[in-house]
């Protein structure tokens, strides 16, 4: 397998100290983080709410890290462009919500961003095959999205499997990311399954040390 991508989320950070957050995992070597993954949640396609175009404008400024913008809002088809048109690296909405999920692809590739698409986990993967040809990446949920520390749910890893099958024959062509319950336990099936970037909340800021626990999640997903 190849380099593994870790993705801290400051959903589990001091929303209070972003910034300070944010640096905490911009050191070097392994204990770098490859992206930011942020967790925006508007209280209606998820029953919590978090933070939005503003906030994400405030850590494009103050950081150099690739921000992962994973959007749990509804009518993405409308909000999901302007974290692109602000400099996200990667802007990913959920198949749930989107109502053209194929003209939102493009329309965030246009304005500069890799076009993410998240999937739910009880979303079956084999209904957006065809859809998953215009986007750079595809967020597998292990979670149900809303909250961190949730338990991981093992099973949908049979959609990695697949997902990674479809990538390595040619069909796809994509990032398979996994969020949810992402830790130094569990993130080493997930790196089994064919998992290429592995977005960890609780297990980054909830530790004492967020650097180190990016560099022992990345040995563990090197496995
Ligand atoms: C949940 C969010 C996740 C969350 C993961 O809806 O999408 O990104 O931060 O948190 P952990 O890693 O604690 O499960
Ligand atoms: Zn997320």
């Amino acid at each position: 397998a190849h380099e593994p991508l870790i993705a801290p989320s400051i959903l589990s950070a001091d929303f209070a100290d972003l910034g300070t957050e944010i640096d905490a995992v911009a050191g070097s070597g392994d204990a770098r983080a490859d992206w930011v993954h942020v967790d925006v949640m508007d209280g209606h396609f998820v029953p919590n709410l978090t933070i939005g175009l503003p906030v994400v404008e405030s850590l494009l400024r103050r950081t150099d890290l690739p921000l992962d913008c994973h959007l749990m809002i509804e009518d993405p088809d409308r909000w999901a462009p302007g974290y692109a048109e602000a400099g996200a690296y990667n802007v990913t909405v959920h198949v749930e919500a989107a109502r053209d999920p194929v003209m939102l692809a493009k329309n965030l590739r246009a304005a500069g961003a890799k076009a993410g698409l998240a999937i739910k986990p009880n979303t079956p993967l084999e209904d957006y095959l065809d859809t998953l040809k215009h986007y750079d990446t595809l967020l597998i949920m292990s979670v149900e999205p809303g909250f961190g520390g949730q338990a991981f749910i093992p099973e949908v890893l049979d959609k990695v499997r697949t997902a990674r099958r479809l990538v390595d024959t040619g069909h796809l062509k994509l990032l398979v990311e996994i969020d949810g319950g992402i830790n130094p336990d569990t993130i080493e099936q997930a790196a089994e399954a064919g998992v290429d970037c592995f977005v960890a909340g609780s297990a980054v800021y909830g530790a004492d040390d967020p650097a180190r626990a990016v560099a022992a999640l990345r040995e563990r997903a090197r496995a």
